[in-house]
C-alpha cells in the first residue's frame, strides 16, 4: 500500500521511518517534508494546510492511507475534509482536536467525566483574572487557552510573576488570539510523565510511558520550549501505575468524548503529573508527542500500519500492540537562540558513521547544493537504542559530539533523573 504522511518535523520522520519498514507499505510520500524524511520517503512539495492539493494529491498517486503529525491541520478540519471525500486518514476530527486546541473545552469534559486534574477557573474578562489571582496567591499556573506551541503557560513562583504573565497574554497579546480566553489552574508538584494511546474512537491501546525534557536548560531551567529530549520507557512508573493511568484517565476520556458525540480517533497524547494524591492531567494533546514520537516508535514491536489502520476502522480491539524491550534516549540539537529567534541555513555534518544504535530524525533541516543545512529551531532529535537506558543514553550522546553546526545546543541531562533513581 502507499501511504502519505503530512508535516515536516522530527515527529513526522519519525513516523515515516517506521511505516517505510512496514512490508506493507510500498511507498511512503511526505508533504511537505523536510532533509531528513526525503531518504525514506518522497517529499511532495504541497503544504500541510493545502487539504484540496493534499485530497488531489491522494486521488491521483491512489494513496491508501494519510496519517497527520502535527496539531494545526487537525483542528483545522484535515480528517472532517478527507473523510467527506471517504478518503482513509488517521487522526481526531476537528471537533475532537479541540482536546488539545483549547484548553478550557478539556478541563470542562475532565471535570464531566471526573477525570483528575488541576483546580480550575477560566476567564476572558482581565480585571476578573487578577482578581482571581490575588485571592488565590502563588505558586499558580497561568495558560492562553488556544495553541501557542507549547509556550503558552507560565508557572509563576510569585504573584509578581503572575500578575505579569496575566498581562502579557491578555492585555499585552503575546500569544494573539490564543490568549483571548486565559485558564488559572493550581500548581501541581510532582514529576512528569506523557503516555500516548492509539484510541479507534471506543477501543484504547497504551503506548510505553515516555518522559519529555520541555526546559530548554539542563536541570529544567529557562523558558519552556517543545521539548528537547525524550527516554522511554521511564523505568521507574509500574504497570499498576499505567493501568490506573488508563482506567482512570484515558479510557473515561474516550468513553465520555464517544458520549457526546465526538469520539477520538488517532493518538490521545495524556501529559501527566505524579503528584502525591495520584496521577492528575497536565494537557491532553490530539497527536503524537514531538519528540515522544522519535523514542517510542523506534520500540514499536508490532507493525505501525496495521495499529494505524485499526484505529481508522474502529478494529483496535483486535490488534495486539508489542513494545521491543529495549531502552530509547532522544537529544534535540537546537539552533542558537531557540525557543526565541533564530538564524537558519547552517551548514550541519558529522551525521555519517554514527556510533551503535542510532536514528537522526531530522526536525528543522533542509537538503540543499551546499548541503544538509538548519531549517528551524530544533533541528535534530538524535536518538539511541540499547538494552538499558543508561547504555540507550550514552550511544545518544555520543552520537551528538559527532555532529556540527554552527550554534547548536542541547541538554545534557536527557534521562538523567531517571538513572539517578536507579543508582
Ligand atoms: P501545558 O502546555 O499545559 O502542558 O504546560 C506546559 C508545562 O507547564 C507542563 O509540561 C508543566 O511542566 C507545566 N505545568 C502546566 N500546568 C501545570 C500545573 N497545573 N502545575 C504545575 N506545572 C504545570
Ligand atoms: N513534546 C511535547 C508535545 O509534543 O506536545
Amino acid at each position: 500500500m502507499k501511504v502519505l504522511v503530512v508535516g515536516s518535523g522530527g515527529r513526522e520522520h519519525a513516523i515515516a521511518w517506521k511505516l517505510a519498514q512496514s512490508p506493507k507499505v510500498e511507498k511512503v510520500f511526505c508533504a511537505p517534508g523536510n532533509g531528513g524524511t526525503a531518504e525514506v520517503a518522497q517529499n511532495v512539495p504541497i503544504p500541510a494546510d493545502d487539504f484540496a492539493a493534499l485530497v488531489q494529491f491522494v486521488k491521483e498517486e491512489g494513496i491508501d492511507l494519510t496519517v497527520v503529525g502535527p496539531e494545526a491541520p487537525l483542528l483545522d478540519g484535515i480528517v472532517d475534509f478527507f473523510r467527506q471525500r471517504g478518503l482513509a486518514i488517521f487522526g481526531p476530527t476537528a471537533m475532537a482536536a479541540k482536546i488539545e486546541g483549547s484548553k478550557s473545552f478539556a478541563k470542562c469534559l475532565m471535570k464531566r467525566y471526573g477525570v483528575p486534574t488541576a483546580n480550575y477557573e477560566s476567564f476572558i474578562d482581565y480585571q476578573s483574572a487578577l482578581a482571581y489571582v490575588r485571592e488565590q496567591g502563588a505558586p499558580i499556573v497561568i495558560k492562553a487557552d488556544g495553541l501557542a506551541a507549547g509556550k503558552g503557560v507560565v508557572v509563576a513562583r510569585t504573584l509578581q510573576e503572575a500578575e505579569q504573565a496575566l498581562f502579557q497574554i491578555m492585555q499585552a497579546g503575546e500569544f494573539g488570539l490564543a490568549g483571548n480566553r486565559v485558564v488559572v489552574e493550581e500548581y501541581m508538584e510532582g514529576e512528569e510523565l506523557t503516555l500516548l494511546s492509539f484510541v479507534d474512537g471506543e477501543t484504547v491501546k497504551p503506548m510505553i510511558t515516555v518522559q519529555d525534557h520541555k526546559a530548554v536548560f539542563d536541570g529544567d531551567k529557562g523558558p519552556n520550549t517543545g521539548g528537547m529530549g525524550t527516554y522511554a520507557p521511564v523505568p521507574h512508573v509500574s504497570n499498576e501505575l499505567v493501568n490506573q493511568i488508563v482506567e482512570t484517565i484515558v479510557k473515561p476520556m474516550a468513553k465520555g468524548m464517544k458520549q457526546e458525540g465526538i469520539p477520538f480517533t488517532g493518538v490521545l497524547y495524556t501529559g501527566l503529573m505524579l503528584t502525591a494524591s495520584g496521577p492528575k492531567v497536565v494537557e491532553f494533546n490530539a497527536r503524537f508527542g514531538d519528540p515522544e514520537a522519535q523514542v517510542v516508535l523506534p520500540l514499536l514491536e508490532t507493525d505501525l500500519v496495521d495499529v494505524l489502520l485499526a484505529s481508522v476502522q474502529g478494529e483496535l480491539a483486535h490488534v495486539d500492540v508489542k513494545w521491543k524491550r529495549e531502552s530509547a534516549v532522544c537529544v534535540v540539537m537546537a539552533s542558537a537562540g531557540y525557543p526565541g529567534h533564530y538564524e537558519k541555513g547552517a551548514l550541519i555534518s558529522g551525521l555519517e558513521h554514527m556510533p551503535g544504535k542510532t536514528v537522526i530524525f531530522h526536525a528543522g533541516t533542509k537538503r540543499t547544493d551546499a548541503g544538509l543545512v538548519t531549517n528551524g529551531g530544533r533541528v535534530l532529535g538524535v536518538t539511541g537504542l540499547g538494552e538499558q537506558l543508561s547504555e540507550a543514553r550514552e550511544t545518544a550522546y555520543a552520537a551528538v559530539r559527532q555532529i556540527c553546526f554552527e550554534g547548536a545546543h542541547y541538554r545534557t541531562d536527557i534521562g538523567e533523573k531517571a538513572l539517578r533513581r536507579q543508582r
